[in-house]
């Protein structure tokens, strides 16, 4: 079964989809090479748009479908399994072999209306549970039959905690969050910890009720990492140095965040711009050797078992 791992933060901006595609094309493309399903669940699409072009999306959407095929089904009271919407191999470089995509439309952007108008009235704390967790398991059921195919799902999540980035928590065994070395994310960095914790109690609570029998006290391993980290003249800015050992030496995160991290560096824009990871477009350069370190620290804090 594939270790499923969300990219998570409710800031905008702070590097989730890049962190995405350069972790899963890490893993994809260094020994030893593993299997990597990319999951796009944000409307933005941009973790689609790093993988394919326009065209090649508009012709396998047209044709296959996307994430968003997911969520219509299950409001057409149907059931899609990922195993139908797959793009195997977007990218055609041998070196990213390992990856496939599902992608993302703009269609997701308003799936938490379209799925709260469909929300039946509940009369029981029994049914109220059950919606609560049904809407949210959306995603994790459309995994389960892809799992076995990965070692690796990484989730691309929207930069909110609505119900396409619930349904990737509620699928996930662990999450990342990225954070930018600056004040607002600091101080955002509790906000956050302490809402998706209480997603996750949440889940529990409606677990317990649905079926006492469980045991509905599930914790997700969760790390954080810093990314566009603020360099002049290869120096680490002193701001920057200064919010990163705030957060490490938080009593919250001291063993959570990652001993490696990436920079804010024009590699990384080149890169994008031709659609590549780092470690193609530009070899040798600050971020291929940065985001090669994340990966293996991704590794090894979300182990396989
Ligand atoms: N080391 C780095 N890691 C990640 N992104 C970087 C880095 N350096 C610069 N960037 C740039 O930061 C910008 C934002 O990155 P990205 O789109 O990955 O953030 P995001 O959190 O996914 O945004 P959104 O919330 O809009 O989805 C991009 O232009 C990216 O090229
Ligand atoms: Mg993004």
């Amino acid at each position: 079964m594939a270790k499923v791992i969300s990219f998570i933060n409710y800031k905008g901006g702070v590097g989730k989809t890049t962190t995405t595609f350069h972790v899963g094309c890490g893993l994809a493309m260094f020994e030893p090479k593993k299997k990597v399903l990319l999951i796009d669940a944000d409307p933005q699409t941009n973790l689609t748009f790093l993988c394919a072009d326009f065209a090649q999306w508009e012709k396998q959407v047209a044709d296959v479908g996307s994430l968003e095929t997911v969520y219509s089904a299950y409001l057409k009271s149907e059931r899609k399994s990922l195993h139908d919407l797959v793009w195997h191999r977007p990218m055609t470089r041998p070196e990213l072999a390992n990856i496939d995509l599902v992608p993302s439309t703009i269609e997701l952007l308003d799936i938490d209306l379209r799925l709260q108008s469909r929300t039946k009235a509940a009369t029981t704390i029994q049914e109220v549970a059950q919606i609560h967790l049904d809407q949210r398991s959306i995603l994790l059921r459309a995994i389960e039959e892809v799992s076995s195919d990965y070692d690796y799902i990484l989730i691309d999540c929207p930069p909110n905690l609505y119900l396409a980035t619930q349904n990737a928590l509620y699928a996930s065994d662990g999450y990342l969050v990225t954070l930018m070395p600056d004040h607002f994310s600091t101080v955002g960095v509790n906000f956050l910890d302490r809402k998706i914790k209480q997603l996750l109690r949440e889940r529990n609570l409606s677990e317990q009720i649905v079926n006492p029998a469980s045991d509905g006290m599930r914790e997700l391993p969760y790390f954080l990492c810093f990314v566009k980290v603020n360099v002049t003249a290869g120096r680490m800015q002193l701001v920057a140095k200064e919010q990163m050992a705030t957060v490490r030496s938080s009593a919250l995160f001291s063993k959570k965040v990652f001993e490696s991290r990436t920079d804010d560096y024009k590699d990384i824009r080149e890169a994008t711009t031709e659609q590549l990871p780092v470690y193609l477009n530009s070899p040798g350069s600050q971020n291929d050797s940065l985001y090669r370190e994340m990966t293996k620290e991704f590794r090894s804090k979300f182990p396989l078992s």
